[in-house]
């Protein structure tokens, strides 16, 4: 009997424990003033998207591969068999799409350039296409919109892929040298870069959950892949530092960050996923770039472990990228340990997460300890029907204003997306777009709903 109240003691307090570290936070909106948004002077607006997404024709690379592919079921990748294909066509539309960006009153673009179609063979770099975003460049700073360049966000040309892409770490050296060249002839005039999108989406998507090129389910591979991501922004931070230009340009990861909420935050087994998750997912990037270590222990899962004290803080700025939280519940099943629950009485987002405002104030307050300043590089709703949108953007600035106010050094803020585009395993289903785009005769229209982020930016000082 002892025994038994010793155990439910334990168990009280480690419930207890978790609950105080880590509270879901939640506001009452109802006495919330999110009117008039005021925003320190230098603060900057932005939109992004990246090349896969929109550009058109990237067929020299994993992802057009992937699409065109079928999984062992004979089943396609994509929703609905659906293929990006000539997606909005930015690569001939760039000049209009300049004037919607200027339609906005934002003052900066987040977009990436498409290594496979630079560097369509191992160093082979193609000299039109070159040219092409040399053009797209001056012409954004033509009509005084900077540009913040990805260096890679999702995508591989073919020959990397082959080669293994980032399963090996001896292959960075082949992405190294592509973010060198082009480094080389656009630092003059671009002073922003983002070396990697979401190391840790692409590994768990990719390797984990599967659902992303190359389609594999192995934790410890998933792990390997995303360590070695933050060794190549590592690396390649370091060496375009040292180049012309390198001194004068701010250069940074772009991090997801989700929160890992516990369905029933009275159980242990939900918490558990909660906590493995999480340690794989954000933690092992913030403490890369906290510590310069990984340590991560999932007996019969994951064993990694990694120092480089040169990582420790090798970045100019951290690129958030924030859309929700979930909540996990655990369960017994040999295939899945836990699902995916929403709390009802929360607005669900047309993905399979809901509109939490709160999550982005709280991933604002994690990243801070990296000490670094903070730029919302991605920040977004899919949301067809076009009646979320407005509450969910200002809900959303009004998050982020909250953590200026206290402190925190937040220096701008990109909405994903410029206007809708192929939205990965998803397809053009997900309505993310500022801009609704009819893909049949690529016309674009700003949504009722986005006018709300035209108001803030206009309020905003
Ligand atoms: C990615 C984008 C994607 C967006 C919306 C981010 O994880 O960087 O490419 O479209 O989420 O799902």
């Amino acid at each position: 009997m002892i025994l038994l109240y010793f155990f439910i003691l334990i168990y009280v307090v480690i419930i207890a424990y978790f609950n105080l570290k880590y509270p879901e936070l939640r506001w009452n909106w109802d006495i919330i003033n999110d009117s008039n948004l005021k925003f320190p002077k230098n603060f900057f607006w932005g939109t992004a998207t990246a090349a896969h997404q929109v550009e058109g024709n990237c067929e020299n690379n994993n992802w057009y591969d992937w699409e065109n592919s079928v999984d062992k079921k004979g089943l396609p990748r994509i929703k609905d068999n659906q293929k990006s294909g000539i997606a909005c066509d930015h690569w001939n539309n760039y000049k209009q799409d300049t004037e919607l960006l200027k339609k906005l009153g934002v003052s900066h673009y987040r977009l990436s350039i498409e290594w496979s179609k630079i560097e369509p063979q191992q160093g082979e770099f193609d000299q039109s296409v070159l040219n092409h975003y040399s053009d797209l460049i001056s012409y954004l700073i033509k009509n005084n919109i900077t540009p913040y360049i990805t260096l890679h966000h999702f995508t591989n040309p073919l020959w990397f892929d082959k080669l293994g892409g980032f399963e090996k770490k001896s292959n960075i050296k082949y992405f190294k040298n592509f973010c060198k060249t082009v480094f080389s002839i656009y630092s003059k005039e671009v002073k922003n870069w983002c070396t990697i999108n979401e190391p840790e989406v692409y590994s768990v998507m990719g390797y984990f959950i599967g659902i992303f090129p190359p389609g594999k389910k192995n934790p410890q591979l998933a792990a390997i892949v995303h360590r070695n991501l933050l060794i190549a922004h590592t690396e390649v931070y370091q060496e375009l530092k040292k180049m012309k230009n390198g001194d004068s340009s701010s250069i940074g990861i772009v991090k997801n960050v989700m929160q890992f909420d516990p369905a029933r935050r009275w159980n242990l087994f939900d918490w558990i996923a909660c906590r493995v998750s999480d340690l794989v997912y954000n933690e092992m990037s913030f403490s890369y770039l906290k510590y310069g270590k990984i340590k991560i222990n999932i007996p019969f899962f994951i064993k990694l472990f990694y120092e480089d004290k040169q990582a420790m803080k090798a970045t100019d700025f951290f690129g958030l990228n924030y859309y929700s939280h979930i909540h996990l519940k655990f369960k017994f099943d040999k295939h899945e340990f836990f699902e995916n629950v929403y709390p009802k009485n929360d607005t669900m987002t047309d993905m399979e997460y809901t509109i939490y405002p709160e999550g982005l104030y709280r991933a604002i307050q994690r990243v801070k300890l990296i000490g670094k300043p903070i730029i919302i590089t991605e920040n977004g709703i899919a949301d067809k029907k076009d009646d979320r949108r407005k509450l969910f953007i200002r809900r959303y600035i009004y998050a982020m204003l909250r953590s200026i106010k206290e402190g925190v050094n937040v220096k701008g803020y990109f909405y994903w997306t410029l206007m809708d585009n192929f939205e990965w395993a998803e397809g053009y289903d997900m309505k993310f777009g500022l801009y609704k785009v009819d893909f049949e005769n690529q016309e674009r229209k700003l949504r009722d709903g986005s006018k709300e982020y035209i108001k803030i930016i206009n309020e905003s000082n």
